[in-house]
């Protein structure tokens, strides 16, 4: 099974502008649901990519975990009615940045916009507390997912997956698909118009298109110049090292 990781900066989040029904109470979770987020666990996962066959027991252990000391629950969601939680976003830290550890949505529930919706309040309260970048892995092929990350503006930084485990350039795992776009692709990137401005900021693989991600418009129009055929992002700059510290203490 092959996971990617995926980041997004502040400045390149898109919100969904999805909201949760008015009847959903939407709240910070605390260890009183880890039972209830187990139910919700169990009602998410089983039947797609990511279920390896836990029961429930399990699942009331990898919510113990998600809530572990590095938890964020004042910025993780969880919307409720009547006592059950139909949809949540844990978020804790790694590493310095926001991680959203699980993001699932009861299985009656799905595709009616609770994550986005839960993922953009969320994420307003990691951007408030101070973070500046938030990481998440999502499994290969787990396309809702993938569509309610790649929406916000997640992009793949970085791969993991059997038969190695160590994480991989995604652009080398880009060169063996396709190496003669990728090599026209280092050709823009490589340019002395691009490097001036900061060069590229990513690449990935988008509909079964390769994606170039820039800096600014310019950037954007001069790799479309050298390379007609490109899809290309315009993310703004991310913000370098050393990271933000978090304004507020977690719980
Ligand atoms: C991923 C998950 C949390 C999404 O929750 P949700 O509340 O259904 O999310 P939303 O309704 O906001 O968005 C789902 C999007 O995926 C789309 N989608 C669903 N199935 C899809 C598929 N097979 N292919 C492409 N898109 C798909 C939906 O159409 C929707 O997009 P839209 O808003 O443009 O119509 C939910 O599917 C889930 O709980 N999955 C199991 C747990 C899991 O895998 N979590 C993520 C681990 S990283």
């Amino acid at each position: 099974m092959i996971r990617h990781e995926y980041l997004v900066t502040q400045a390149g989040y898109r919100p969904s502008g999805r909201i949760v029904p008015q009847d959903f109470d939407v709240r910070s979770p605390t260890h009183d649901d880890r039972i209830a987020l187990a139910d919700l666990m169990m009602s998410a996962y089983v039947g797609t990519i990511d279920y390896d066959g836990e029961t429930h027991e399990q699942a009331v252990q990898e919510v113990d975990s998600a809530f572990a000391d590095e938890a964020l629950l004042k910025e993780s969601r969880v919307a409720e009615r009547d006592g059950t939680i139909h949809s949540a976003v844990l978020v804790s830290l790694v590493d310095g940045d926001a991680f959203i550890g699980y993001v699932m949505t009861r299985a009656d529930d799905k595709n009616t916009g609770l994550a986005s919706a839960l993922l953009d309040e969320s994420i307003a309260a990691i951007w408030a507390a101070g973070y500046d970048r938030v990481r998440c892995f999502i499994t290969e092929g787990n396309r809702p997912s993938e569509r309610v990350f790649y929406r916000a503006g997640f992009r793949v930084i970085g791969t993991i997956g059997k038969p190695e485990t160590q994480r991989v350039n995604p652009l080398e795992a880009l060169r063996a698909k396709w190496p003669e776009q990728v090599a026209q692709l280092e050709d823009v990137i490589a340019s002395d118009f691009l490097r001036s401005r900061g060069g590229g900021a990513a690449v990935s693989e988008v509909d079964g298109m390769l994606e170039i991600e820039v800096y600014d418009e310019a950037s954007a129009e001069e790799a479309h110049r050298r390379w007609p055929d490109a899809r290309v992002a315009v993310v703004p700059l991310p913000i370098a090292e050393p990271k933000m510290t978090p304004r507020e203490s977690q719980d």
